[in-house]
Order: structure tokens, then C-alpha cells, then sequence
């Protein structure tokens, strides 16, 4: 069942190697930590099997799809592009494949003993792994750490069948392209998979229950993506409720209350994820689970039990791979006795691989507002810059939130918002200004490499200093 040698105790046991677990497990082993890491399916979790690395991959041939078909714009001509799905299914394996490899690899290397098991912690904080091979081995350790992430929520009425009805995990195996496809959630992940199957020639319907695409998301950003959807061809409704579905000959029949109905081969259900908390046996331990099953924690993520730990989508934080990193680096920082710094979740960078692309971090204008906030709002568009108009595309929207000081002049930036090209990989400057708490005039004294993306960030700070180059 493991890679280990005789030992049964370890100052560490990580119980679920997704990216909180997997991160813990390196980050803990460089620090020279004995870790033992419980893995009952493939080290990487849903990020790099079923949810963050495959979806970006598909994704990217969407892009290189759509790049194909625009090609003539630059003088290339090349024939309309065409589809051969098995191939495109095949390279997202092999890039998941690869990093799959290098993970196992890393783990290894740095001497963390795996098992291949379904681990429970049992009341004396000692982990029994029910082994993928019918053994049993029962470990202990000076900590545990529970990282055992989280599934795809379903609606009553949508039974997932892995033909018709899917969640993400059913979308990464499918054979073939759906023609007509309803995307159950305008989240992030409904609107990634809205977006990459539109751009393969999918017929794409989003039925999203509250009244925003992107709830939660800057309106200014999320008009940009809307608009971008509804021209190329997505069906984004808004405010509406499904009410089951129809099967027919081929394909379902989706009931919209108060609208039509749609007609589709496919439904992908993106409502959210709930937390994996029901199979690590925590009924008596004394860690305290809540109604929708998130395992609690406090902000240096212990639980209510000494020497007990929760990481990532089990726990009530932003469900992404790079803030279970954070909190794993948390923990292991308290166990070497280091200085740890909560995670400030309000201020950790958000990104949606949808076209146009969707990043940000810190306060939406209305968050802003609604905490109270005196703001100033400067936006820029990406038809000036010259970069966007060399790679072509302009889509999108530049936005940055400030305080506004008592005598009007902009401070502090709370929040910066944006959709476009690549906005994904600008954020980096804006996510650390905006945590060292940087104002518009700091920001602004450093400039951008021309001609580049993030010019249009630089020109959007520096106009709210009251002067600006180009904008
Ligand atoms: P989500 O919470 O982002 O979006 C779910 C959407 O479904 C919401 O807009 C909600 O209003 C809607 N909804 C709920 N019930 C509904 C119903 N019955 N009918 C119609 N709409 C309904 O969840 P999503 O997109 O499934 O993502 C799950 C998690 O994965 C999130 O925590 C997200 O942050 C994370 N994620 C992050 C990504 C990224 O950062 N690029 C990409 C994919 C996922």
C-alpha cells in the first residue's frame, strides 16, 4: 500500500494529495518534515485531474481554434478550421499525464511516504488507511493535516449520468463534442466551459438562477464578458430557475420556469462544489464539521482539535489550488514554530480562463461601496493599446477601485478588476500592491514595459493620480 519502510509514526499526516495535501507534503518535506501522505485516487486532485489544468488546456484550443479562423486578418490563409476531438482530448491527457509524472516525481524525491488508501482519523488523532489493495495500516503522527477537498454539487432533477447530464468530472471524459449543450451556472466554471465549447462550435445556452453572469464579479467586467458571449453566439439567460429535464430520442429537454425550454445533448451542471468531509470519519473526533459539511477552522486554519488541521476546498475559504498552497504554508510554518501570517482572503487574486479572460483581486466598486468606502473609479479599455491591437484582441475592460481621500484625490487602490487578453498573467502586480496595501501614486511612479498588456493597468493608475499619457 506504501512506499514506506518500517516507521508507522511521522511528525506529519497529510490526509488528501490535491494541492492543499500535495503542497503540504512538499513544502512541509523541504522544511525536512517526515510526512505521510493518504491519497486515494491520483496525487494532483481535482485541479490537475478534473478541474483547473484540464480545463485551461481545453481552453487554450479554443484559442488556438478560434486563432485558426482569424487567421486570414493577418494575411495567412489557412482552410476553416476543423475539429478532430480525440486528438484535442488526447494532448490535454498527456499535459495532466506530464505533470502527473513530475508531481509523483517530486514527492519521491523529497522522501514523503505515500499510501494509497482512503485515510479516517479516528477520536486519539491516529489515521487508519483502508488500502486501495484491501490492506490496512494504521498511522500516527505529532500533526494531521485533512485536505481532502471537495465534488461537484448537483440539482435534484439533473441525476448525473455521464452522457446527458454532467458535472466537470464527466466533461473532461467525454468522446465527442456536444452540438447543443446547456451550461446549468454562470460561475466560473460555467462560463469557462461556455466559452471553450461555444469557440469548438458548440450551440451553448447558460441558465444562471441569480440575475448576474459571474455573481460576485465587477458589473463592468462582466458586461464585457457578456457582450463578448452574446457575440459570438451564447445564450446567456439570467434570473431564471431550471425545473428538470425531458429525455428525448437524443438528447434532453431542459425546463426554464417562466421562459423555453432547451433543447439539448448535453447539460453540464457548474452550481458550485461541496465540501468531502463525510469520509474522514470525523463523527466523535472533536473536529467540528458544519450543516454544509465544511470541516471549521479558525484563521490559522486549526481545528477544534490540538494538532489537527484543515486545508483548502474543505474548509469555508475561496475554493482555489493557490489558496490551499497558502494555507499549507500556513500550517507547516506553525509546525516548524515559524511566524505565520493568516491568509487575507479578501485580497487573493481571482482568475476566469474564459475569452475574454477575467482577473482581479481585492474590492469590486460595489463591495467597495457597500463596506463603505468613499471610492474613486478610473477604467480603460484595450482598443489604445498597442499590444491588444497587434495580437487582436481589444475585448475587455481595465478597471481600478481607489479611496477616495478627504480632499477627492485618490489613495489607496482596494481593487482592480479586469477582462481581456491575458489579464490572467497581469495580475501578479496589482494582487501585490493591492496586499502591500500600495496607493494610486505608488503604483503609478513605476512604469510598463512598452509595448505591452499592462500598459493599460499602468495608464488606468496613472489617470487616477489626475494625469495621464495616453488615456
Ligand atoms: P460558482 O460558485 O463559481 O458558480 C456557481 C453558479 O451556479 C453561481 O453563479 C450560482 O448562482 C449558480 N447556481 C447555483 N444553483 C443554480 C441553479 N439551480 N440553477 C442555475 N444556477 C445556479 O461555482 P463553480 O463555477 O461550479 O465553481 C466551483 C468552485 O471552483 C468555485 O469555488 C470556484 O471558485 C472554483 N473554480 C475556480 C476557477 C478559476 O478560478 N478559474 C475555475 C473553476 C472553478
Amino acid at each position: 500500500m506504501s512506499d514506506a519502510g518500517t516507521g508507522t509514526h511521522f511528525d506529519v499526516i497529510v490526509i488528501g494529495g490535491g494541492p492543499g495535501g500535495y503542497g503540504a507534503a512538499l513544502y512541509g518535506a523541504a522544511a525536512g518534515l517526515d510526512i505521510a501522505l493518504v491519497e486515494r485516487d491520483k496525487v494532483g486532485g481535482t485541479c490537475l485531474h478534473r478541474g483547473c489544468i484540464p480545463a485551461k488546456e481545453l481552453l487554450e484550443t479554443a484559442h488556438v481554434f478560434r486563432t485558426v479562423a482569424e487567421a486570414s486578418a493577418f494575411g495567412v490563409e489557412a482552410s476553416e478550421p476543423s475539429l478532430d476531438f480525440g486528438t484535442t482530448m488526447g494532448r490535454k491527457e498527456q499535459v495532466v499525464g506530464t505533470l502527473f509524472k513530475g508531481l509523483s516525481g517530486l514527492l519521491k524525491s523529497r522522501k514523503v511516504t505515500m499510501f494509497d488508501g482512503t485515510g479516517t482519523m479516528r477520536a486519539d488523532r491516529s489515521v487508519v488507511v483502508a488500502g486501495n489493495d484491501g490492506e490496512t495500516a494504521e498511522i500516527t503522527a505529532d500533526a494531521v493535516i485533512l485536505a481532502s477537498g471537495s465534488v461537484a454539487r448537483t440539482i435534484p432533477g439533473f441525476d448525473v449520468d455521464g452522457k446527458v447530464v454532467l458535472t466537470s468530472d464527466e466533461v473532461f471524459e467525454l468522446k465527442e463534442l456536444p452540438a447543443r449543450v446547456a451550461v446549468i451556472g454562470g460561475g466560473a466554471i460555467g462560463c469557462e466551459f461556455a466559452s471553450m465549447m461555444s469557440d469548438l462550435g458548440s450551440q451553448v445556452t447558460v441558465l444562471e438562477a441569480l440575475p448576474q453572469l459571474m455573481p460576485g464579479v465587477d458589473k463592468d467586467v462582466v458586461s464585457t464578458v457578456l457582450r463578448s458571449f452574446k457575440g459570438r453566439g451564447i445564450d446567456v439567460r439570467t434570473g431564471v430557475k431550471v425545473a428538470g429535464h425531458t429525455p428525448g430520442a437524443s438528447g434532453t429537454t431542459v425546463a426554464v420556469e417562466g421562459g423555453d425550454d432547451v433543447e439539448v445533448d448535453a447539460v453540464i451542471v457548474s452550481v458550485g462544489r461541496r465540501p468531502l468531509s463525510d469520509s474522514l470519519g470525523l463523527d466523535g473526533t472533536g473536529v467540528v464539521v458544519s450543516d454544509r459539511g465544511f470541516v471549521e477552522v479558525d484563521e490559522l486554519c486549526r481545528t477544534a482539535v490540538d494538532g489537527v488541521w484543515a486545508i483548502g476546498d474543505l474548509i469555508a475559504t475561496p475554493g482555489l489550488a493557490h489558496v490551499g498552497y497558502a494555507e499549507a504554508i500556513l500550517v507547516i510554518k506553525q509546525l516548524l514554530g515559524e511566524e505565520a501570517v493568516p491568509v487575507d482572503y479578501g485580497k487573493v487574486a481571482w482568475c476566469i480562463y474564459c475569452k475574454p479572460e477575467v482577473a482581479f483581486v481585492g474590492l469590486s466598486e460595489q463591495a467597495a461601496k457597500d463596506a463603505g468606502h468613499d471610492v474613486v473609479v478610473a477604467k480603460h479599455r484595450w482598443g489604445g493599446n498597442s499590444r491588444a491591437l497587434i495580437v487582436g484582441d481589444a475585448e475587455g475592460v481595465v478597471k481600478v477601485i481607489a479611496e477616495k481621500g478627504p480632499d477627492g484625490t485618490a489613495g489607496r487602490v482596494l481593487g482592480v478588476h479586469m477582462s481581456g487578453p491575458w489579464v490572467t498573467e497581469q495580475l501578479g502586480q496589482a494582487y501585490l500592491g493591492v496586499n502591500w496595501e500600495a496607493t494610486v501614486e505608488e503604483f503609478a511612479h513605476f512604469i510598463q514595459p512598452h509595448p505591452s498588456l499592462s500598459e493599460t493597468f499602468g495608464e488606468t493608475v496613472l489617470s487616477l493620480t489626475g494625469r495621464s499619457l495616453n488615456g
